[in-house]
C-alpha cells in the first residue's frame, strides 16, 4: 500500500506528512481540539486533530468516532516528547473504515471472567498487546538458545498411545479401530529417541493435561520446550538449565523493556538472574524448611507453598536435585549413591512463582527400567520402542522441560497463567 507507514516507523518520517490505520484506542477532547490514540499493533500514537486545521466533516468525524473503530489517518509526523512512543500526528485527514459501537471492554475496570469471555477482544489491551510481545520475545530466545548451541529441533507426535507423567492427567481420544490414544503430556520420551539419533535435540509445541486443580499455576493445554542430550548427566542439566534462563531473562530485560514497564515489572529482580543459581538437595530444601518452622513431611513432593517458602529465601531461581524416587517419575535414574533418590531437578523461580523447570538424567539400564514400567503399572507393550533405546547403544543422557507460560508469568510478573496465553485452556474453560 502507497505511503502508508506503521507507527514502529514514524521515527523515519519526522516533519513528513504519512498515512497510518488501525484503531481508536482512547480519545481525549475539548472544544477546539481531539486527541485520538491510534493502536496499529506495532505502537501508539496522538493523533492531534485541530479544528483550525481539517474539514468541518473530518472535526466531526474526530469528535464522534469511538472505542476500537478502525480508521484511516493522514497527517504531519512531529517529534514530541512528552507523548506516548515519542511522536504524535498533526492531523490532516481522517477516514473512518469501520465503526465500532459499544466495545464492551471500556477504559474502566472489568471482572476476571468478563475479561476472560470477552478474550478475543480483551487481547487488544495494552497489557495484554505487552504480554503477547513478551512471549513472542520469549520464545524465539528459547529457539536461539538451542540452536546456537547445537541442539537440533525434532517434533514429537501430539497423538500418542501411552502416558509419560502420570495417568491420572491424561486427556483421550477415541482412535478408528486402535482403541484409545492420548493427547501428550511432554515430548520427552520421543526426544530420547531424537537424542540417540542427533546427539542435542529440542522439542517445542503444546502439551496437555487434565489437570483437575484449579490453580493460576495449572493450565490443560500449555507449551513446553524440551531439550534432551545424549552423554549429559544430572549436573550438565543443571548448567544447562540456568545458562538458559540467564540467556531468556537477560534477553528480554534487553529487547522488551517498553512491555515490561507497560506491565509495571519490578524488574530489579529479574536483573539478578545471573549464573550461578544456588543448587540445594531435596534434603536440604526440607531441612531449610523446617528451620523456617513450615510443616512438611520428609518424602512428599514440594507442593506450590512449599516451593515459595524455598525460593524466598534466594534472590534468584534456586534448583532443587535428587528428590525422593517415589515422588518422581518411572524413567529417572536412581542416584548410584542413594537408590531412594531420583536424579532429577526442579529450577524453582524466584519471586514465589514455584517450579518452571523440571528434568533429569534418565535410566538407561535396560533391566531396571523394565522393573520400574512394573512398579508403575504401565503397560509394557506401548513401551517396547523405548525400551529399544536401551536395547541398542544405551548411553546416560538427560534433559529437561521448561513451561513457556510459567515462564512468562514469572518474567512478566502475572498473577495467573492464563494471561501468557493468547487462548487459555482450563478446567472450566475451554472458549472463546
Ligand atoms: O515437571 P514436568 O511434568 O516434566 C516433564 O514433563 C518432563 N517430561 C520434562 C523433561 O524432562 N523433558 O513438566 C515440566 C514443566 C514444569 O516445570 C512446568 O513449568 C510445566 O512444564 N508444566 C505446566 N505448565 C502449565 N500448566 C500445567 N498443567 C503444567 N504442568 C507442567
Ligand atoms: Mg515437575
Amino acid at each position: 500500500m502507497k505511503n502508508i507507514i506503521y507507527i514502529s516507523d514514524l521515527a523515519k518520517f519526522v516533519d513528513q506528512e504519512v498515512t497510518l490505520q488501525g484503531w481508536l484506542y482512547n480519545k481525549r477532547s475539548s472544544k477546539k481540539v481531539k486527541f485520538l490514540i491510534l493502536r496499529d499493533g506495532t505502537g501508539y500514537l496522538q493523533c492531534v486533530t485541530f479544528i483550525g486545521n481539517v474539514s468541518e466533516e473530518v472535526f466531526n468525524l474526530a469528535d464522534s468516532i469511538t472505542q476500537e473503530s478502525s480508521f484511516r489517518v493522514t497527517g504531519k509526523v512531529k517529534a514530541e516528547p512528552r507523548a506516548v512512543g515519542g511522536f504524535e500526528l498533526d492531523v490532516i485527514n481522517i477516514e473512518l473504515i469501520s465503526d465500532s459501537v459499544d466495545y464492551p471492554i471500556t477504559p474502566k475496570e472489568h471482572g476476571i471472567e468478563f475479561l476472560m469471555d470477552q478474550r478475543h477482544l480483551w487481547v487488544r489491551s495494552k497489557k495484554q498487546v505487552a504480554i503477547l510481545k513478551i512471549r513472542h520475545r520469549i520464545v524465539k530466545a528459547i529457539r536461539d538458545f538451542f540452536d546456537e548451541r547445537g541442539f537440533v529441533l525434532f517434533d514429537p507426535p501430539i497423538i500418542t498411545p501411552n502416558a509419560v507423567e502420570g495417568t491420572s492427567t491424561l486427556f483421550e481420544t477415541p482412535y478408528f479401530d486402535l482403541g484409545k490414544a492420548y493427547l501428550t503430556q511432554s515430548g520427552q520420551l520421543y526426544a530420547e529417541a531424537g537424542a540417540m539419533a542427533l546427539g542435542k535435540v529440542y522439542t517445542f509445541g503444546p502439551t496437555f493435561r487434565a489437570e483437575k486443580s484449579k490453580t493460576r499455576r495449572h493450565l490443560t493445554e500449555f507449551w513446553m520446550v524440551e531439550p534432551e542430550a545424549a552423554f549429559y548427566e544430572l549436573d550438565d542439566v543443571m548448567d544447562l538449565a540456568e545458562e538458559f534462563l540467564e540467556y531468556i531473562v537477560q534477553t528480554i530485560l534487553e529487547e522488551r523493556k517498553e512491555e515490561l514497564e507497560i506491565l509495571e515489572r519490578d524488574i530489579t529482580k529479574l536483573q539478578n538472574v545471573k549464573r550461578p543459581f544456588p543448587r540445594i538437595s531435596y534434603d536440604e530444601a526440607v531441612k531449610l524448611l523446617h528451620e523456617k518452622g513450615h510443616e512438611f513431611e520428609y518424602g512428599n513432593d514440594l507442593g506450590a507453598a512449599d516451593e515459595t517458602v524455598i525460593s524466598e529465601s534466594y534472590d534468584r531461581p534456586v534448583m532443587v536435585h535428587r528428590y525422593p524416587q517415589q515422588v518422581k517419575a518411572f524413567y529417572m535414574k536412581r542416584d548410584p549413591e542413594n537408590d531412594n533418590l531420583a536424579l532429577g531437578v526442579d529450577v524453582l523461580a524466584s519471586e514465589g512463582y514455584g517450579e518452571i523447570i523440571g528434568g533429569s538424567q534418565r535410566e538407561d539400564d535396560i533391566n531396571k527400567l523394565l522393573e520400574r514400567i512394573k512398579e508403575h503399572d504401565l503397560p509394557q507393550e506401548f513401551f517396547e520402542w523405548y525400551l529399544d533405546l536401551r536395547r541398542f547403544g544405551s548411553v546416560p543422557h538427560s534433559g529437561f522441560g521448561l513451561g513457556l507460560e510459567r515462564t512468562i508469568s514469572w518474567i512478566c510478573g502475572l498473577d495467573h497463567l492464563r494471561e501468557a496465553i493468547p487462548f487459555p485452556r482450563m478446567i472450566y474453560r475451554n472458549t472463546p
